[in-house]
């Protein structure tokens, strides 16, 4: 097989490409209201800009649904395929969902690409999705310059078991389950000046599911949950403590980063991505660190952990239900972010 580096394909690295909260907004704000949007069993929509669609199946269940799909953030087809299946479950899980059943979509350079590679890509995402106990129904294929992948995944909830983005109570802690430092990495990984070790590192992160970080959920009675992707914690932050009405501070020394990403972020790996990240999110920050540190709290996240606000009393069950989960910070009444 020739030797390829995939990530030379992509014009971005993975969730890094994905629009910012302001762009969505722009694009739903002429569709807001229509129609399709809403129905009496939709227990979570697109007017909220939640992790996942819930729609109730009137049995006290509901469904769970998402989609993920991006381009190579790694690569290894079978590293990416595995990544792309672990970011896509990943939404049902901060949902407090279980994921049953998933589609995937491959969007592949037919002429530029053999199919020898396409196949990695697969047998990553399968590999993933079959150690989620979670069923590969179907997919979809097209002939693109830009390789894509990714997963539609559909997952199972009590509907009083639903933790949404709403819900954070000022009081609350605020405790983050995986490293932040992934979209400096793959931008590394991307540019060439990454070290194996570094870049193992982040993929290890990636392909963690958030399973346990998902089910912990409801033991610790979260008041709220979201996955830290593509927006940055601090985005991912902001759409919370918006949604809950509540502000949020954060203590940068406490933000478990993975090493060796402070290091890139200095040789300039920086992705546009987490850069719109920033300038989207600083109106609402109020911080008293330096602006490189500042910067690694908005970087892009590709299967990112989750980030949940509960109670105090329940924080040490919850860390000791999922291995790598610290707590980064509290909810405060009010609104904005402060970093210190
Ligand atoms: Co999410
Ligand atoms: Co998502």
């Amino acid at each position: 097989m020739p030797e390829v580096r995939l990530t030379r394909y992509s014009h971005g690295a993975g969730c890094a490409c994905k629009l910012s909260p302001s762009e969505l907004k722009e694009i739903l704000r002429p569709v807001r209201g229509h129609p399709a949007l809403s129905h009496p069993d939709l227990l979570v929509g697109l007017s909220v800009a939640d992790d996942a669609g819930v729609y109730s199946l009137g049995n006290g269940r509901a469904l769970v649904q998402t989609v993920d799909i991006f381009t190579p953030v790694v690569d290894d087809p079978y590293e990416w395929g595995r990544v792309a299946a672990a970011n896509a479950l990943s939404d049902v899980y901060a949902m407090g969902g279980t994921p049953i059943t998933a589609l995937n979509y491959l969007a592949w350079p037919r002429d530029q690409l053999p199919f020898e590679i396409s196949e990695g890509v697969l047998r990553g995402g399968f590999d993933v999705m079959k150690d989620a106990e979670c069923t590969v129904v179907g997919g979809h294929s097209v002939d693109s310059p830009e390789p894509s992948f990714g997963f539609a995944v559909t997952g199972l909830v009590d509907v009083d078991r639903v933790v949404t983005l709403a819900g954070a109570q000022a009081g609350d802690q605020l405790v983050l389950t995986k490293p932040l430092g992934i979209g400096i990495i793959t931008t590394a990984i991307k540019r060439e000046i990454c070290s194996p070790e570094v870049a193992k590192s982040a993929v290890d992160t990636m392909t963690q599911l958030n399973r346990e970080a998902g089910s912990a959920l409801f033991a610790a009675g979260a008041h709220a949950a979201t996955d830290v992707t593509g927006f940055g914690l601090l985005g991912h932050l902001r759409e919370l403590a918006e949604a809950s009405g509540v502000g949020a501070v954060v203590r940068y020394d406490d933000v478990p980063v993975l090493s060796g990403a402070r290091e890139l972020l200095e040789q300039g790996a920086w992705a546009g991505g987490s850069q719109r990240n920033f300038d989207s999110v600083s109106p609402f920050v109020d911080s008293s660190i330096d602006e490189s540190s500042l910067r690694v709290l908005a970087d892009a996240q590709t299967s990112g952990g989750l980030l949940v606000a509960l109670d105090s009393s329940a924080v040490p069950g919850y860390l000791s239900d999922v291995p790598g989960a610290v707590k980064i910070g509290e909810v405060v009444a009010g609104t904005g972010i402060k970093v210190v």
